[in-house]
């Protein structure tokens, strides 16, 4: 399979809260299982941007970014086998998402939920339809659609509630692409229709702004009593049990397998004492999340690790992320002032855009050479060579042989980065391309 075949799935989380058992089963869980699919290539992100929509406390923010990132790893999510990062360490989505605002209608944006939900609650409490309203809330839908369309994301897994951020950016996108070419890659939201919506403390679905969750990975005793807390009927043991409208037994079918399920629905019709079920729920999950607590733990005692991971995340998207960047940019007109096309328009490349090798002589007396971008930005410098002759086989090669001669020509001053690597490449390319080598 070739990379042209994988269909490329993204989502973000909001970096507001610390996860609990409803995010595990209906957001890390199925993303961690989808991750060791093959076929996908998943692009999962702490969306800390958005988190300053709704959120004004900083302690809050950063805690909940470790959080959440600790959370997926130690569910499983190899960083190894999926892009993971944060949100805040693209700068390329903020500039993105300036070059989708042009394009994006105001009157699109005036009809987002969450948008007009403020602007109602605003009014039916006698308030002026602005009060407490951002600029960022308003601007939320292109954020959001600047993640998905900088990744060129087939797929967004996501709850209903999202299904129409995910229409918007397509909007956009198709907005975008009329106006400079078919640059962008229109997004479809997917909504898994079997994972589970749990049943929080109180019966209602297990919501941060209900106040009925119950944490993910809070010590195992705390688990144990919250767990001894779900509000049950007052039927006695000994008494038939109905598993219809009862959050215990939601929950654990939420964790159990099916033969469990019916078991537990059996020891229901047996008459089960509810502490003894919830004794038995307490410990089927405990089966599940217990092993990963201490990898948990670790990572929050350890953030530098985390930090470290998300940063490794951050360099490979934005291997993608900015040479794309630079693509949008010209095909708006951001542009060397020298080059005329449209890169989504006309593939050719005018003259006056294309990289340069620039060969010259140090102080040292030795002999260098600089690849740099048409604008000027340097993207490789070398090694010192003893006569200009080595100098310019090594430049030939690079001409003639693309990238492929970097790795056997160990001649930069500087490591390249990944980031750095793609723009190489991309530039070489270019090169050879014009220079039909
Ligand atoms: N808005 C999403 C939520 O609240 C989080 C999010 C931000 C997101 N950017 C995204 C989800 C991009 C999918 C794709 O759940």
């Amino acid at each position: 399979m070739t990379v042209k075949d994988l269909v490329r799935s993204l989502t973000g989380i909001t970096t507001t809260g610390t996860p609990h058992l409803g995010n595990y089963v209906g957001a890390i869980r199925p993303a961690v299982r989808a991750s060791r699919e093959p076929g996908l290539e998943n692009f999962y992100f702490l969306a800390d941007f958005h988190a300053l929509i709704k959120c004004d406390e900083p302690e809050r923010i950063q805690r909940s970014t470790l959080e959440i990132a600790a959370s997926w790893l130690a569910a499983g999510l190899d960083p190894e086998k999926v892009t993971f990062y944060r949100q805040s360490d693209i700068p390329e989505i903020p500039e993105l998402t300036w070059l989708l605002t042009c394009v994006t209608g105001k009157g699109i944006l005036n009809r987002a939920h969450a948008y007009k939900a403020a602007l109602d609650k605003n009014e039916a409490a006698g308030q002026d339809a602005d009060f407490d309203v951002t600029a960022g809330l308003f601007m939320y839908p292109v954020l959001m659609a600047a993640d998905i369309l900088m990744f060129k994301a087939h797929r967004v897994p996501v709850g209903r509630d999202q299904v129409q951020h995910i229409e918007m950016a397509r909007d956009i996108a198709q907005r975008f692409n009329h106006l400079y070419g078919e640059l962008l890659v229109l997004p479809d939201a997917v909504i898994d229709e079997n994972v589970a919506l749990l049943p929080g403390l109180d019966g209602r679905k297990m919501s941060k702004s209900y106040d009925n969750t119950i944490p993910l990975f809070g010590p195992r005793e705390q688990l144990r009593k919250q767990i001894m807390g779900i509000v049950t009927d007052s039927r006695a043991p000994g008494e038939p049990k109905e598993t219809a409208g009862s959050s215990l037994f939601s929950i654990f079918r939420a964790f159990a397998s099916d033969e469990e399920t019916k078991a537990f629905a059996q020891a229901f019709a047996d008459g089960i004492g509810w502490a003894d079920a919830k004794q038995q729920l307490f410990e089927r999950i405990e089966r599940e999340i217990g092993p990963m607590r201490e990898r948990y733990q670790h990572l929050i005692d350890n953030p530098a690790e985390v930090q470290a991971i998300l940063l490794a995340g951050a360099e490979k998207a934005r291997a993608i992320a900015a040479p794309f960047l630079r693509d949008l940019r010209s095909a708006v007109g951001l542009r060397a002032l020298g080059a005329q096309s449209t890169p989504g328009k006309d593939k050719s490349q005018p003259k006056g855009s294309l990289p340069q090798f620039k060969q010259y002589r140090e102080k040292d007396g030795r002999f260098y050479f600089k690849f740099t971008e048409a604008n000027g930005e340097v993207l490789l410098q070398s090694v010192g060579f003893e006569s200009p002759r080595e100098a310019g086989q090594a430049v030939k090669r690079l001409q003639t042989e693309g990238s492929a001669a970097l790795a056997d020509l160990n001649l930069l001053l500087e490591p390249l980065t990944n980031v750095k690597l793609e723009l190489v490449t991309d530039a070489l390319k270019r090169l050879l391309d014009e220079t039909g080598a």
